[in-house]
């Protein structure tokens, strides 16, 4: 089995309309909702652009298992069942991906008291796990949520518990797995996981942005082809960002070979907002496997430059402005760690014109994404 051997990109359901600290009203994840999703997901080139898989986050389950002691989705809300709506999404061409935890409560079910029972998969992760190949799931989210605390689990054997269930289940099924970093999961979850999270949840907004890419910096050595870091699912597109820092959001994710799971409303999304996630080279810079993950090489007071060797023999670097006011940067080979005679602007694809050694304004929270041979 080669799985994940790209960094996954799909679509995830959390962060659509979450732009503070507070969970989200569960009402409106219904599978007409769901549905009207999935339907963008294609209509508006999000597919197209590489964008496949479409992943059910917490919420969507029923209070009460059913009378096998399987997960089904909220009687109301998924009327017509987890099932059918996986037929569905999968009829629209996309591969189905769903939530699950590994200890009794689920993230928001510690907090929120949607559901009755405890819908986690402890001591069920073999229902679950056959349940979900069953149901033609491809990738499964499996959230820690506080598992050490509410049940007194260890990460590393709960989560290869599960693992060993998807295996035996003979369906090739993702498995990305979540506990913010807690437990060192480079150290261990590249044996048996295809993408782990590295850090706490990423909020819509620059300090949480920010926060996140400098717990990223020593992690670059744990990734590769099937195993990858996960600093989180975007924010691009949600309220409290604007446009420079939706961009330096992408392009230091692409610098990361970051998952793309894209979390914002597919059907509402600004046209600008629809252009930079399927921008395909910035796309390619976070699909092309160099060697490395991609790594900060320089770092000024206000600004930073994040690169990556592409395995064209190019490199792909991220000019950083973190600050309030317009960067500029030297590029030259003492900032980049390489010298180069030819740089093109990734985005737009256009030559910059310059070599050695050069000087490059960026504005406010901005990102220039270059690529230099
Ligand atoms: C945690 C995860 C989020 C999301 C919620 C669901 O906070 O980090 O990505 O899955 O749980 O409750």
């Amino acid at each position: 089995m080669a799985l994940a051997m790209t960094p996954p990109m799909g679509w995830n359901s959390w962060n659509v309309g979450l732009d503070s600290n507070d969970y989200p009203d569960f009402t409106n994840l219904t599978e007409k909702s769901v549905l009207e999703q999935a339907r963008a997901m294609v209509d508006r080139g999000l597919l197209a652009a590489g964008y496949e898989y479409f992943v059910l986050d917490d919420g969507y389950q029923n209070a009460r298992r059913d009378y096998r002691g399987r997960l089904q989705g909220h009687a109301l809300r998924f009327r017509n069942g987890i099932p059918s709506l996986v037929e569905q999404v999968k009829g629209l061409g996309l591969k189905f991906g769903i939530y699950s935890v590994p200890g009794s409560l689920t993230c928001a079910q510690q907090y929120n008291d949607y559901v009755a029972d405890g819908l986690g998969s402890l001591d069920k992760e073999r229902i679950d796990a056959e349940a979900f190949a069953e149901w033609g799931i491809d990738y499964l989210k499996y959230d820690w949520c506080r598992a050490h605390l509410n049940d007194g689990l260890l990460a590393k054997e709960t989560f290869s518990k599960m693992a060993v269930e998807l295996a035996r289940t003979g369906r090739e099924i993702v498995y990305s797995i979540s506990e913010y970093g807690l437990f060192k999961p480079h150290e261990w979850a590249p044996e048996f996981t295809q993408m782990w999270r590295t850090t706490d949840d990423l909020f819509a907004n620059w300090d949480s942005i920010l926060r996140t890419i400098d717990l990223q910096v020593d992690l670059y050595p744990h990734s590769r082809p099937g195993a990858w870091n996960d600093p989180d699912m975007l924010q691009i597109g949600n309220h409290g960002l604007t446009a420079a820092e939706n961009r330096s959001h992408f392009y230091v994710w692409a610098i990361l070979n970051a998952p793309l799971m894209i979390g914002t409303d597919l059907v509402r999304m600004p046209e600008s907002v629809r252009e930079l996630l399927v921008n395909p080279g910035v796309i390619e810079v976070d699909q092309d496997w160099g060697g490395q993950q991609g790594r900060r090489v320089w770092q000024g007071d206000e600004a930073e430059i994040w690169a990556k060797p592409m395995s064209d023999g190019s490199l792909a670097a991220a000019l950083l402005n973190r600050g309030d006011r317009t960067f500029t940067f030297e590029v030259n080979a003492e900032s980049l760690g390489r010298d180069f005679s030819s740089a093109v602007d990734v985005p737009s694809a256009s030559d910059l014109g310059i070599s050695g050694s050069a000087t490059l304004e960026v504005g406010a929270h901005d990102t220039m994404l270059i690529r230099v041979r």
